[in-house]
């Protein structure tokens, strides 16, 4: 069905083939329930104390206000998580900021945290009829100044708190101007330890605890990834997800290195699947890995989970090879646990 689909999609400038496909997913849920969603095995899996039908979810990005859960639920993930949501809307980058790169199997985006903000987002959900596992990713305002940055994390969070099964900080978008200098030490403790105190006061406040997550990038040397271990332990968090889209520019044509944003697909495949070895390294499943990073076939989730993730997400991958891999990865990764199991 995708294979039909896609040459039309392709023809269609990047942003508004996104549009489109969301806007048909949400009209047509109970058919692609029917093509895909049913088709998927189940896999059960439990990932920060949530019980997940299947380990294969939605990455960050695809649904930025929440608005299309039903119809993406349609197409089987064990997990859904929507987002980045900042505390107020705000428009993002100017257009074009969305691009195919379809013989390295990528795409670079600069979108920028275009979202309607995230009250908006918790209206959207609150009339989706999805009763799945459901994560928030969470940023900042490009207008906050960093002295302020962690004022809208904690806001961010309290806003969609009782919407969330599990909330995500994301730390390491390329496309927000010093946004990932939160990845360092000093700057990653006072930034989790006043996120952690807001949870904990919502946990209380509403006696249902929700587990966090941090989101790292792909680009980080083993320094950082030490340093961010070390923060992760100290706040106990909860889950961490790696990576995010990478800066780095290798194997890509000159046409492309210049410009600005975060590449997805394919070239971030082997950067992702070695931060998740060396957390996993550091960490041996004392906080659970979620890996996720230019998975374009069920062979790619499977080394996800070898390399030490519990669970994985795709994007890209579902730009190119549709929502059949949906299926193909919980397959590959349920084959490999049977494996593991004999
Ligand atoms: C993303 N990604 C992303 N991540 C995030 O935490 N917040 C976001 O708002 C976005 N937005 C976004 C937009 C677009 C167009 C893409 C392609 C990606 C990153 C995404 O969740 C994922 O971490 C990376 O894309 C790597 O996975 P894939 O795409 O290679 O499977």
């Amino acid at each position: 069905m995708y294979s039909m689909i896609r040459p039309a999609l392709f023809g269609l400038e990047a942003e508004r083939a996104h549009d489109l496909t969301l806007g048909g997913l949400s009209r047509f849920a109970a058919l692609a329930h029917r093509l895909y969603g049913a088709r998927v095995p189940s896999a059960p899996t439990t990932l920060m104390g949530l019980t997940l039908p299947n380990p294969v979810g939605l990455a960050a990005g695809l649904d930025k206000n929440g608005a299309h859960v039903d119809g993406l639920a349609g197409l089987g993930f064990g997990f859904i998580e929507v987002g980045t949501v900042t505390p107020r809307a705000q428009p993002g980058n100017p257009k074009p900021r969305l691009f195919r790169l379809p013989e390295q199997r990528a795409l670079l985006n600069r979108f920028g945290f275009n979202n309607q903000g995230a009250a908006a987002l918790v209206g959207h959900l609150a009339s989706s009829g999805y009763d799945g596992v459901l994560g928030i990713n969470i940023g900042k305002n490009k207008v906050t100044p960093a002295d302020k940055a962690v004022d809208d994390y904690t806001s961010a969070l309290a806003t969609v708190y009782d919407a969330a099964q599990y909330v995500t900080i994301n730390v390491s978008s390329p496309n927000t101007a010093g946004l990932r200098d939160w990845q360092g030490e000093d700057a990653l403790d006072g930034l989790l330890a006043a996120v952690v105190a807001e949870r904990n006061r919502l946990a209380e406040a509403r006696g249902r605890y929700v587990p966090l997550a941090l989101k790292i990038a792909p680009d980080l040397d083993e320094t950082g990834i030490d340093a961010i271990v070390a923060r992760l332990r100290h706040h106990r968090i909860d889950g961490v997800i790696a990576t995010n889209t990478t800066t780095a520019r290798a194997g890509l044509p000159l046409a492309w290195r210049d410009q600005a944003g975060g590449v997805s697909g394919r070239p971030v495949r082997a950067a992702s699947t070695r931060v998740i070895a060396a957390l996993h390294a550091r960490l041996g499943g004392e906080i659970p890995i979620v890996g996720v990073g230019g998975i374009m076939s069920g062979a790619d989730a499977a080394a996800k989970i070898a390399a030490g993730a519990t669970a994985v997400q795709i994007y890209t991958g579902l730009i190119y090879r549709g929502p059949a891999l949906v299926g193909d990865c919980a397959r590959a990764i349920r084959a490999m646990r049977g494996r593991v199991e004999r």
